[in-house]
Formats: C-alpha cells, structure tokens, sequence
C-alpha cells in the first residue's frame, strides 16, 4: 500500500503520491477549482485523488515518457473532464511508444525486487501501455503563472531527449528522474544520453539556488544540499 504526504508552497497545499513498489512519485498542487500535477502515477492513493477531484481543471505536467511516470495518464484524461496535459514535444512523442515509455519491459525494473513485487509487477503492465500525445507539446522553456506561483518548464535532457524539470518560484525543483537522490542518473535507457546528461541536465542542476528544495521523480523530498551530487553523475 502506498502513503501520501502534503508539503507546502507559498499558501498552496501540495501532495506526493508514491506508487511503491518502484517508488516513482506523483504530485498534485490544489487551488480553489485548480489542480496543477506533475506526472500522474496508479498508486491507490493517487487515483483515489483523481477521482476525489475529477470535477476540478487540471494541469498535468510530465517530466518525461517512462511507464512508471505516466501511468496514471490514461485514468486521468478518463477520470477527469477538463485537463489540460503538457509535456516536451519529444516526451510526448514518445507517450504511445511501448519500447521508449519502458512499459513493453516494464517487469525488467524489477528482477531485483522479491518474487511478489514482480508478480505485482507483471500483472500492472500484462500488455504494454500507451497514451496519446499531451495537449500542450513544447521546446526549450516554458513560463507560466499557475494561482501566483512563478512555474518554469525547463527541458534537461540526458535521462531521455525529452526530460524536463519544473521549477516552481524559482526553489521548489520537480526534477522527474533526472535528479533521484541517492542514485546515479540513468542514461542507458533508450532515449538516455550520457553526453546530453553532462552537456545539459548537470549544468542546470549546478545552477540551481542553494536553498532549492528537490522534489525527485523517485524517493522523498529532500533539501539540495543534502544531496550527494557526485552520485548524480550518469553511469557510463
Ligand atoms: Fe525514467
């Protein structure tokens, strides 16, 4: 079973929705009628939340195309009315592709993990996932104001082409798996560059205040500073 924790930018309550068994992490920021999401996952919790709030605006942000970071894309776009899903032109893209989102090898994420996880593993994703492209597809940059919160898009490539980071007042960092505490950046994956990752996501990340306060794609949020940043460097 997963848990939920609520967090706090400026006034606005947050939430963060772990799935588990590869605790990649959703989150949803509400507002009056407003939803603002970054990646959107099949915890319980985070469905019973889409549920709870089908009747609201969504702004659904992925920070890139892997299975365990849009997999609760589909019930959303199913669940909810009016949403509005944005993500890079090249994560999108990729959003159908059962190969590129990692959902045609899905259980492979988990051969380490005991033999129950992987049956849990194998009967969440039995034949592949796919969804259709975001609404909304960008490049570079993207600024926006979302209930006075200063919101940034920032592509980082090197996880995948289309990786992105979501900055949020300038310190609250949604870094998907570009930045995961604990754990060198992944860049084997298809679509991951290593050169990318070192020409790109890690200059970013350098760049960041250092009072940012991570909101990492998998595992719990943590201040910048406490993170290890030789670890980040990709696996060659
Ligand atoms: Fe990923």
């Amino acid at each position: 079973m997963s848990a939920n924790y609520s967090f706090q930018i400026a006034e606005i309550t947050g939430y963060q929705f772990p799935f588990e068994p590869i605790k990649s992490n959703m989150f949803a920021l509400v507002c009056d009628d407003d939803v603002f999401a970054i990646d959107t996952n099949i915890s319980p919790e985070g469905l019973e939340f889409i549920h709870k709030h089908a009747d609201k605006n969504w702004i659904a942000i992925f920070t890139h195309e892997h299975f365990d970071h849009i997999s609760g894309l589909n019930t959303l776009r199913d669940t909810c009315a009016r949403v509005t899903v944005v993500a890079s032109a090249q994560s999108s893209a990729n959003f159908a592709h059962m190969r590129r989102n990692m959902s045609a090898h899905y259980d492979a994420l988990f051969v380490m993990k005991d033999e129950e996880t992987q049956a849990l593993a194998r009967s969440i994703v039995p034949n592949g996932y796919q969804a259709a492209p975001a609404d909304f597809r960008f490049s570079g940059t993207l600024e926006f104001d979302w209930h006075g919160l200063g919101v940034k898009l920032q592509s980082t490539p090197g996880h995948t082409k289309g990786s992105i980071c979501v900055l949020i007042n300038e310190t609250h960092i949604f870094t998907g798996d570009t930045l995961v505490n604990g754990f060198p950046a992944v860049t084997k994956l298809p679509g991951g560059s290593r050169k990318d990752y070192q020409e790109f996501a890690l200059p970013f990340l350098n760049s960041l205040p250092e009072d940012a306060l991570i909101y990492p794609g998998h595992g719990e949020i943590a201040p910048l500073r406490e993170i290890d940043f030789a670890r980040t460097e990709p696996i060659s």
